[in-house]
């Protein structure tokens, strides 16, 4: 019998590339958002990709458990993959409480589900200014230097004691993203950020398009090869796959642990002047860029050690840097109506 996944925040970027995923494996999908940051372009997108007109669309917020049991009762849940959360960083400093609950109480309240399943999405942010990189699953996780990093930390404690405690009744899966980047292939999906972009994809996107004048490199004096730092950009449809294959694990019967762990990235270190190289060169443009100081909280260099990942999922990064920079560029095209 096929089963069915609700994906929480599923109207968003990541969550509408998972839906994606998951209605190619076969999998029947449940979307849940209380559309706080997005609209419904990228669920309209979805049903076009898919052809699926019929995919159940919940308007809800999770932080209304009355909302999560009607929901629960009214669909038959196998496992929850669960995004809907707010993410900015800055936000979260200036705006502490309202991170702490929105993502503390909607987390809690999909595992008072009951439900026996459960992915989070967690993030590389755990691993701070990592001492040593790659960085495995082992590596330790060091203070968060953000609300919003101290929610990612608290979920997966919240995950790890709640499936202890559950005698065999809870799996969990908590997968940590690395940088996500880029779009669908098709350009029908893509990260619709809300006025000035904080990541660096967006920005040098907008920026390229003119909606941004200039794009500032956060500092060139970091103690790496070209002095910008290091991250690890994992195309947005191969991580979207990784859930799928996490999803699979749990459902089938084959996790070898109550929580299991995963890095989701490439293993390959990209630093941000490459990454700014490589999108003039794909795209055949020039980017407007300078170099300005560097961005408080940044961390030098993080990059992935995906091994567990690719040995116990099966789960491999396959797009190159070069295609997902050129599917964010036919994105933003897209979404201007070139
Ligand atoms: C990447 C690199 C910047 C913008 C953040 C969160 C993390 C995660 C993903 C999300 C850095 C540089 C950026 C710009 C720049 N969570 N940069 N100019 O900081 O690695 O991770 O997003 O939900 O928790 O912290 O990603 O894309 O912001 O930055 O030079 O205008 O690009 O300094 O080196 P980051 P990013």
């Amino acid at each position: 019998m096929k089963k069915t996944v609700l994906v929480s925040g599923g109207a968003g970027f990541i969550g509408s590339h998972v839906t994606v995923e998951l209605i190619a494996a076969g999998y029947d999908v449940v979307v849940a958002d209380n559309m706080s940051n997005c609209d419904l372009t990228c669920f309209e997108g979805v049903k076009k990709i898919t052809g699926r007109e019929d995919i159940p669309f919940v308007k809800m917020d999770f932080c209304d458990m009355d909302a999560v049991r009607r929901l629960f009762s009214q669909y038959s849940i196998d496992a929850v993959i669960h995004f809907a959360a707010f993410k900015a960083v800055g936000e979260s400093v200036a705006e502490p409480l309202k991170y702490y609950k929105n993502n503390l109480i909607s987390f809690m309240n999909i595992l008072e589900s009951g439900c026996p399943n459960v992915l989070f999405s967690s993030s590389a942010t755990v691993y701070g200014e990592p001492e040593q990189v790659p960085v495995t699953e082992q590596s330790p996780r060091q203070p968060a230097t953000s609300p919003y990093g101290n929610t990612k930390q608290i979920c997966e404690d919240i995950l790890q004691d709640t499936v202890k405690a559950s005698g065999g009744a809870l799996r969990g899966i908590l997968l940590r993203y690395f940088n996500p980047i880029g779009a669908h292939p098709s350009a029908l999906i893509g990260e619709l950020p809300r006025g000035v972009p904080n990541n660096l994809v967006p920005f040098i996107t907008q920026t390229a398009i003119g909606k941004r004048e200039c794009l500032s490199i956060f500092g060139n004096d970091y103690p790496t090869a070209d002095g910008t730092c290091l991250r690890d950009y994992i195309d947005i449809v191969d991580l979207a796959k990784a859930h799928v294959y996490a999803v699979r694990r749990m459902l089938d019967g084959k996790m070898e642990q109550g929580c299991e762990v995963y890095n989701v990235g490439t293993g390959r270190p990209v630093s941000v002047l490459e990454l700014v190289n490589a999108f003039e060169k794909v795209n055949n443009l020039k980017l407007n860029y300078k170099f300005a100081p560097r961005r408080a909280g940044d961390v030098t260099a993080i990059w992935a050690d995906p091994t567990l990942a690719n040995e116990k999922l099966g789960w491999k990064a396959e797009r190159s840097v070069e295609d997902t920079l050129k599917s964010a560029w036919a994105w933003e095209l897209h979404l201007a109506g070139k």
